[in-house]
């Protein structure tokens, strides 16, 4: 049986992997390690406390002795990294947690791994058939004019204090790699969206405001263009990558699905109006959208290029976005008590000082 080491399993991208990772390997034991953060909700796992593949451990990833002790404990044969501080605008407005986790965190794994695999073999080489995915963001490129997309050729530009920690994890990782022979792939992707989506980020956001009748902040003009993936596909990508990814290779995910944030915003109202019903008053939802003083910095488009992955490994996007959209509604309608336990007193703080006292 192969263990995998998953970090930051409880959180969005991370939890539909586990389950999906557990239903496509019936030979593998996920190791979950989650700091349980804000954005990290054990409840996502829910119903797989009782399953004998499943081991979530509570803890740091920069705790070096925990996860060194992880390693010899369980002998991991992959690692799928996904840990991370994740918001922009939580990394504008405090860095140094983005920091500390995004590199120090991966620095910490990647030592463990490269003590506990290229010590398991007398020459130091990689032992064959190990795995380390680095998951990372489409933003480390920096933001596109009109046209073009990057490609894993273009040169990194982060624009942000998230975007330039996860690049500077990008090159770590892939120092590693490089120096070490450690067998590190590294993926970058585009925005994502689906159920278990913490509701700092657009789409959760717009789908709970918009549902319960609040204002609908939109930052800057609304027309900042982002590529959604829905959280599946992205899941699916990764798992490719995981079994027919070549080490040391870097694989661009995306939707092919540029969307503008206010037609996003549109399209989340019309649904809901469809579903739900206007509000009281026969007022539809469009209607609560307000624009709020932009990002500072805010990237103005990002798509990417996926054709790499696409020839490569044969992976491509299957979910449309009208499916996703659709199915991410449902989702979040059908799970009112999930969002009403993450939106607590301290969502309720960060969210005024995001866009009620702009
Ligand atoms: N969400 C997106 O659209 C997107 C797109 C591309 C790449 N990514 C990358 O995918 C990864 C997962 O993103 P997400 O949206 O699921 O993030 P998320 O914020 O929903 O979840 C992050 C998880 O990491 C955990 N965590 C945070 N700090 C930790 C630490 N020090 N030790 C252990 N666990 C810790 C949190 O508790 C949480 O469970 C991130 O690396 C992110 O950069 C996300």
């Amino acid at each position: 049986m192969k263990t995998i080491l998953l970090t930051g399993g409880c959180g969005f991208i991370g939890s539909n992997f586990v389950r999906m990772a557990l239903a496509r390997f019936p030979d593998c034991r996920v190791v979950n390690l989650d700091k349980l953060t804000y954005a990290g909700n054990p409840t996502n796992l829910a119903g797989l406390e009782a399953e004998p593949r499943y081991r979530f451990v509570h803890g740091d990833i920069c705790d070096q002795a925990l996860v060194d002790g992880l390693f010899s404990e369980e002998g991991f044969d992959a690692v799928v990294h996904f840990a991370a501080e994740s918001h922009v605008d939580r990394s504008i407005e405090g860095p140094g947690e983005f920091i500390r986790t995004n590199i120090t965190g991966t620095f910490t794994l990647l030592e463990a791994t490269r003590r506990a695999w290229l010590a398991a073999t007398k020459d130091q080489s990689p032992i064959a058939n190990h795995r380390f995915v680095h998951v990372s963001t489409d933003e480390v490129y920096g933001s596109l004019g009109d046209t073009g997309h990057f490609t894993e050729e273009t040169p990194y530009d982060p624009r942000s204090p998230y975007s330039a920690s996860k690049a500077s994890s990008d090159h770590l990782a892939r120092a590693y790699q490089h120096t070490y022979g450690l067998p590190v792939l590294v993926t970058n992707c585009s925005n994502n969206y689906g159920p278990y989506q913490f509701p700092e980020k657009l789409i959760p956001l717009i789908i709970n405001n918009a549902y319960t009748g609040k204002e609908l902040p939109v930052y800057g003009d609304g027309k900042n263009v982002r590529d959604w993936l829905f959280v599946e596909d992205h899941c699916e990508a990764l798992l490719t990558v995981l079994e027919k990814g070549t080490p040391g290779e870097t694989y661009n995910i995306g939707g092919n699905n540029e969307r503008q944030n206010i037609e996003i915003v549109h399209t989340v109202c019309d649904l809901l109006d469809q579903r739900c019903g206007t509000l009281p008053g026969g007022q539809d939802r469009r209607s609560l959208i307000i624009f709020v003083k932009d990002r500072p910095g805010h990237d103005r488009r990002y798509a990417i290029d996926a054709a790499k992955i696409r020839d490569e490994l044969g992976w491509k996007p299957t979910v449309t976005f009208e499916e996703g959209i659709r199915r991410t509604i449902d989702w979040y309608l059908a799970n009112e008590e999930w969002m009403a336990s993450v939106v607590d007193g301290s969502y309720r703080e960060y969210y005024n000082r995001m866009y009620t006292q702009r």
